[in-house]
């Protein structure tokens, strides 16, 4: 018998969902085979997430720097999210599931702006999980856009304010984070907000990603032990929790 992963399950876990070019370019196929087949994993990995009992799952879509790629590789993206927004959102709702986007939006087609809104609006009373989608996104982006929108910020700043005004404000840190592909990097994601988080780093593909995956990486969590910078003997008499 397997025995139970000692630790609690992460209340939030962050995706980089890299290597759906690799994927289709493997097969032959056109790289956005790969999104559309990244859309199913997706999918799958929401309603894995939400099964799981995990309280927010943040799944990086679209970075500021993607932003340069093609302009046909990023229509077809539109049209993916697009697709996965109309088909998706009553199954989300159904399931308790508030969505969330965080980046700069206001950079995406008009029509898909409102698609979006209109599902945040529709989807808000969601309250099992929070599912931010990262879109046009970039974790140094963010950090400029949240000192610009304050500017009495030096008068008695904190870690805590700072937050505040970041896009993720109202969202605790991310405790896992995965990135499929199998690069070691963070390309721009949640810079802010990963400073304690654990790692996972897996050659999967994201198209072949699956729920078995995300209870592997979930199990690789629970066998973490965090410290937070202190020493082993303060973390058993629990101090700092
Ligand atoms: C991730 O897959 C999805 C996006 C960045 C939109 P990629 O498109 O980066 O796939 P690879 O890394 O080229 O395989
Ligand atoms: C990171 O993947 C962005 C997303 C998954 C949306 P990239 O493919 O853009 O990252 P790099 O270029 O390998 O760093
Ligand atoms: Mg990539």
């Amino acid at each position: 018998m397997k025995s139970e992963p000692p630790g609690p399950l992460p209340r939030h876990i962050a995706i980089i969902m890299d290597g759906n070019g690799r994927w289709a370019v493997a097969r032959g196929r056109d790289r956005i085979q790969g999104h559309r087949q990244g859309i199913e994993a997706t999918k799958k990995v929401v309603k894995a997430a939400r099964r799981a009992g995990i309280s927010c799952l943040t799944l990086f879509a679209l970075s500021t720097e993607n932003l340069k790629r093609p302009a046909r590789e990023l229509n077809a993206l539109f049209d993916l999210l697009r697709d996965y927004i109309k088909k998706e959102l009553a199954e989300l709702i159904k399931n308790g599931i508030r969505l969330k986007v965080i980046g700069r939006a206001e950079l995406l087609p008009k029509d898909l702006q409102k698609l979006i809104q209109d599902a945040l609006k529709k989807s808000r009373a969601g309250e099992k999980m929070v599912l931010t989608i990262a879109l046009c996104y970039g974790g140094r982006d963010e950090i400029l856009r949240a000192v610009s929108r304050g500017p009495g910020l030096r008068k008695n700043l904190s870690e805590k304010k700072f937050g505040i005004l970041l896009d993720t404000s109202g969202i605790p840190d991310p405790d896992l984070l995965i990135r499929t592909g199998g690069e070691f990097r963070i390309s721009n994601f949640l810079l802010w907000q990963i400073a304690y988080t654990e790692l996972y780093f897996t050659k999967t593909l994201w198209p072949d990603f699956s729920s078995r995956e995300l209870r592997k990486a979930i199990r690789f969590y629970q066998t973490r032990e965090r410290r937070f910078g202190l020493t082993p003997e303060q973390i058993s008499r629990g101090v700092g929790s």
